[in-house]
């Protein structure tokens, strides 16, 4: 079954971004010209997916506003003959149909997918988090999609990270059943660098059978008090095949000032317009 559908939790706080995030949503922060949501729904766009479900939360209004049309500002743009940017502004609330939930109190991402249990009914789709940002030509939903293809099963984004930085990620373990592909069997939520059963690392990309909502609802808040999506998994992985695969690009970890930080430079530095200005000032700043 085609996968149509992709969830996006968008009700977080950003409190590692504040102030900057105190009256305005951490998923609207640029990447060069874009905000970081932009780029999450390409990334679904590109694997074919046709209706996107934004969980969503208080303050959050700036994204319903970005992808719907701005009537004031085309007509404005229109009168000063701007029509390639009218043009441009139409593709992007033109981009897929947008669904809005709310999720009235922050409880975890476990919480925020089981949101969408009733929009998403019974049938496969993805989960797709806008702090991860991957630059690639392929978009990393679109690389799991391909697996979801030919096992029918869920399957997550994986990275191979640092083994002290585990603790900050759902860690997983498995058996490589094909190149970059693995089966897995253990699933935990931010574990210590001593009890993470290895370095295989989920990065903000899911592909869900619609069991996961069965699970969801069973899951009882686990690590940080919250309910979390690698609960669930785990207990889906015990009546159905789960698997990984390694997301094949360079990602970006933009919740947080370093790798938001990063994704900046490298964005800007792959920009036609301003790779080459930026580049020689990027060589003047190191050389003091
Ligand atoms: C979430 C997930 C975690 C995953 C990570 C990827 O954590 O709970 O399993 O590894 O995203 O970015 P968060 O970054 O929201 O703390």
């Amino acid at each position: 079954m085609k996968v149509r559908k992709a969830v996006l939790p968008v009700a977080g706080f950003g409190t590692r971004f504040l102030p900057a995030t105190k009256s305005s949503s951490k998923e609207m922060l640029p990447l060069v010209d874009k905000p970081l949501i932009h780029y999450a729904v390409e990334d679904a766009i590109d694997a074919g997916i046709e209706q996107i479900i934004f969980i969503t939360g208080r303050g959050k209004r700036a994204i319903e506003d970005y992808f719907d049309i701005s009537f004031e500002l085309e007509f404005h743009l229109k009168f000063q003959g701007k029509d390639e940017l009218v043009e441009q502004m139409r593709k992007i609330s033109d981009m897929a149909d947008f669904v809005y939930i709310r999720q009235k109190e922050p409880k975890g991402l476990g919480h925020a997918v089981l949101r969408a249990k009733d929009v998403v009914g019974d049938e496969p789709f993805a989960v797709i988090l806008a702090d991860d940002v991957i630059q690639n030509g392929k978009s990393g939903t679109k690389q799991l999609t391909e697996v979801f293809d030919r096992y029918n099963c869920s399957v997550v984004g994986l990275e191979e990270v640092n083994p002290d930085d585990v603790s900050s990620y759902g860690i997983v373990s498995g058996v490589e059943i094909e190149s970059g592909v693995f089966k897995l069997d253990k699933f935990v939520e931010k574990p210590k660098k001593e009890e993470a059963p290895s370095n295989l690392a989920i990065i903000g990309r899911y592909i869900f059978t619609p069991s996961i909502f069965e699970e969801l609802e069973k899951t009882k808040p686990g690590a940080k008090g919250e309910i979390q999506l690698t609960d669930a998994i785990s207990s889906l992985s015990k009546r159905e095949v789960i698997y990984g695969k390694i997301i094949e690009g360079k990602r970006f970890d933009c919740g947080n000032k370093l790798g938001f930080l990063k994704a900046t430079v490298e964005f800007a530095l792959h920009d036609e317009n301003l790779k080459d200005e930026f580049e020689k000032y990027l060589k003047e700043v190191v050389k003091c």
